[in-house]
C-alpha cells in the first residue's frame, strides 16, 4: 500500500533522511520510531507530496507522490504536526471547507464532514470554534480532516504528543479504530506508543533506518540490559563489593550521582530484577538507601545497542549517571515531552 523506496533528502549539506526503504501492507499500522531531529517528519512530508525527496521514490496504493501527485494524495490522509486548523472557523465550518478543497461538493461534504466528526468522537463539538478548543480536540479535529476524503492511507505525524494521559489513550484508541480501514503510518519518539499502538515498527535514527521489526520482538532484544541506580549511604564501606555479591548482579559501577555524590549503576544477569535482593543486602549492612531506581534507556541507548554488536550491558549506562531523556522502556502512560 505504502513503499519507500532509497528515499534520501537533504537539506544543503545536512542529509535529514538517508536511503530509507520501507513498506506498509494493507490495513497495517506501522510505528516510525525515531528521536527528535531522526528524520521522520520529513520522510512524512515526502510521502504526502508536501515536499520532493533529494533521491528515490514513494509511492501510494502503486501512484508515485510526484510523478501522480493528485492520485496518489487522494489516498492519503495527513495528520501534520500541528493540526492545520483556522481558530475562526467553527469545526462543521472547518471540515466542510477541508472537503471543498478536496473537491467534494456541498452535500457530500455535509455528510462525510458529520461521518467524519462521528468517528473521531467530536460531534458535539461542531459548533466549536477551533481557535477554543483544547489541545486534544484540535488534535481529532486534525484526524477528522485527514479521515474526511475516506483515504486508504493515514499519515500521522506525533499524534499524541503533548496529549495529557487520558487524551493519549483515548487517542490511541482512535487510531486502532481507525486503522480497520485505513492503513496507517504513525511517527512518535517514545517506545510505548508503538508497543500499544502498531503491528510493526521501523526505527529511523540520524535519517537511517536502524531496526525493522514487531513491538514485541524489539522489547525482547532490548530486555538483556535491565540497570538500576542506587545511592547509598556508606561512609568507608566497600559498596562495590558488597553489591557484586549479591545474586543475580553481573556487574557494578561507580557513577556520579546529580549532585556530585557517588552513586552506584547495578546491572543485572538476563534482564533479571535484583531490588529486592539489593535493597536487604543494604539495609542488612546497616547502611542508608537514600534512592534505587531502575535507570530508563534513552532512544539513543536504544539505538546504539540496536546498532552494534557489543553485549547491551555495555551500552546501557548513562556516562554521567542522571536519568536519561523523556524515553522509558516501560509501558506507562504519559511518557512524552
Ligand atoms: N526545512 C528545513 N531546512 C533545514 N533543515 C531541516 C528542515 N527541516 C528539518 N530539518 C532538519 O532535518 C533533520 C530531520 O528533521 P525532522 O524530519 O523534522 O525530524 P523529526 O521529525 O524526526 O524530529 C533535523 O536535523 C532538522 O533540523
Ligand atoms: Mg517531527
Amino acid at each position: 500500500m505504502v513503499e519507500v523506496q532509497h528515499v534520501t533528502k537533504r537539506y544543503g549539506s545536512l542529509t535529514a533522511v538517508d536511503d530509507i526503504s520501507f513498506r506498509v501492507e494493507p490495513g497495517e499500522i506501522l510505528g516510525f520510531l525515531g528521536p527528535n531531529g531522526a528524520g521522520k517528519t520529513t520522510t512524512m512530508r515526502i510521502l504526502t507530496g508536501f515536499l520532493p525527496a533529494t533521491e528515490g521514490h514513494a509511492r501510494i496504493a502503486g501512484f508515485d507522490v510526484f510523478d501522480h501527485p493528485l492520485e496518489a494524495k487522494r489516498r492519503t490522509g495527513y495528520l501534520p504536526e500541528t493540526p492545520p486548523l483556522y481558530p475562526e472557523m467553527t469545526v462543521e465550518e472547518y471540515l466542510r471547507f477541508v472537503a471543498r478543497i478536496n473537491g467534494l461538493p456541498s452535500s457530500e461534504g455535509r455528510r462525510q464532514a458529520g461521518l467524519a466528526m462521528e468517528r473521531t468522537r467530536i460531534s458535539d463539538m461542531a459548533d466549536r470554534f477551533c481557535g477554543k478548543l483544547s489541545k486534544g480536540y484540535r488534535q481529532r479535529v486534525g484526524l477528522a480532516q485527514a479521515i474526511l476524503h475516506n483515504p486508504d492511507v493515514l499519515i500521522l505525524d506525533e499524534p499524541t504528543a503533548g496529549l495529557d494521559p487520558r487524551q493519549i489513550i483515548e487517542t490511541r484508541r482512535l487510531i486502532r479504530e481507525l486503522a480497520g480501514d485505513h492503513t496507517v503510518i504513525l511517527s512518535t519518539h517514545i517506545l510505548p506508543e508503538v508497543s500499544q499502538t502498531c503491528q510493526r515498527v521501523v526505527i529511523i535514527n540520524r535519517g537511517r533506518v536502524v531496526a525493522v521489526d514487531t513491538p514485541d520482538n524489539l522489547t525482547a532484544r532490548l530486555q538483556g540490559s535491565q540497570t538500576v541506580y542506587l545511592q547509598i549511604d556508606a561512609p568507608g564501606a566497600d559498596v562495590v563489593a558488597a553489591l557484586q555479591a549479591v545474586p543475580g548482579v553481573a556487574r557494578v559501577s561507580e557513577v556520579e550521582g546529580r549532585d556530585g555524590d557517588t552513586g552506584y549503576e547495578v546491572e543485572s544477569s538476563d534482564g533479571g530484577d535484583v531490588r529486592r535482593e539489593l535493597s536487604h543486602a543494604v539495609v542488612t549492612r546497616g547502611w542508608g538507601l537514600l534512592e534505587l531506581r531502575p535507570q530508563q534507556m534513552s532512544l539513543e541507548d536504544i539505538f546504539l545497542q540496536l546498532t552494534t554488536e557489543e553485549p547491551p550491558s555495555d551500552l546501557a549506562q548513562s556516562d554521567d549517571g542522571t536519568a536519561p531523556d523523556a524515553f522509558a522502556l516501560s509501558t506507562e502512560e504519559g511518557v512524552h515531552e
